[in-house]
């Protein structure tokens, strides 16, 4: 389009265009990352325990300073089938998010009397018939229009924000039979339950 209109536009006009043609790029960048998604690799189910791969995500999942993260792992949980990678994945943007939500709860923080302790909890333990993950934090929480978009595709309040992330979880979770949960009060934080119940279905 600015091509074919040429030199025949105003600056102010060209100036609209340039910002078009650097969204498109922006989207196209975001659906090559939904494509690679969804096309996935190859499962490489396993059954084993869920602990050791949490542990290992929390090891090497960089803590910002002043967050405390912690963990309370059940030593009791059945054998389970999950993909590694995929479940890797589903901790690490959850927990990310946890990153994030404290991390801006702490920037907004004005009470000088009692300073804010931003934490971000990891449990796993036994659900009916299989096992619960729950990631927690005390972060800024969601307001009701959030939580009720939160996995929708593309859909952000962050700045930085894709709003894939979990979206990515859910499906993950799905795959392996399960279901993901968000209970979350804004200003208070945000816990996401997963329960995965069936093993990979594939
Ligand atoms: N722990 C949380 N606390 C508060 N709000 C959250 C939390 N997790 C997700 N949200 C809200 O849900 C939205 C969607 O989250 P999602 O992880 O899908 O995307 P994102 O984090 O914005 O981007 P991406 O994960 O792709 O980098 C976030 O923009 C935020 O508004
Ligand atoms: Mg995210």
């Amino acid at each position: 389009l600015q091509r074919k209109i040429g030199g025949a536009v105003e600056e102010k006009t060209a100036k609209h265009l340039n910002r078009i043609e650097e969204q498109v790029s922006l989207c196209d960048t975001i659906v090559g990352d939904l494509l690679e998604f969804t096309r996935g690799r190859a499962s490489e189910v396993i059954h084993g325990e869920i602990n050791p791969l949490l542990e290992k995500v929390l090891e090497e999942i960089a803590t910002p300073e002043q967050v405390t993260l912690v963990s309370d792992l059940s030593p009791e949980l059945p054998m389970t089938h999950f993909d590694r990678d995929k479940m890797r994945r589903v901790m690490i943007n959850l927990v990310l998010n946890a990153f994030k939500a404290v991390t801006l709860r702490r920037e907004k923080w004005d009470n000088a009397e009692s300073p804010y302790q931003p934490l971000v909890k990891v449990t796993s333990s036994k659900a009916d018939n299989g096992i619960r993950i729950e990631v927690e934090d005390n972060g800024t929480g969601m307001d009701d229009e959030t939580a009720g978009r939160a996995f929708e595709p593309l859909f952000t309040t962050w700045a930085r924000g894709t709003g894939l992330g979990l979206a990515i979880v859910k499906k993950i979770v799905e795959e392996h039979g399960g279901s993901v949960l968000i209970d979350s009060e804004l200003n208070h934080g945000t816990k996401v339950t997963l329960v995965i119940t069936e093993g990979v279905k594939s």
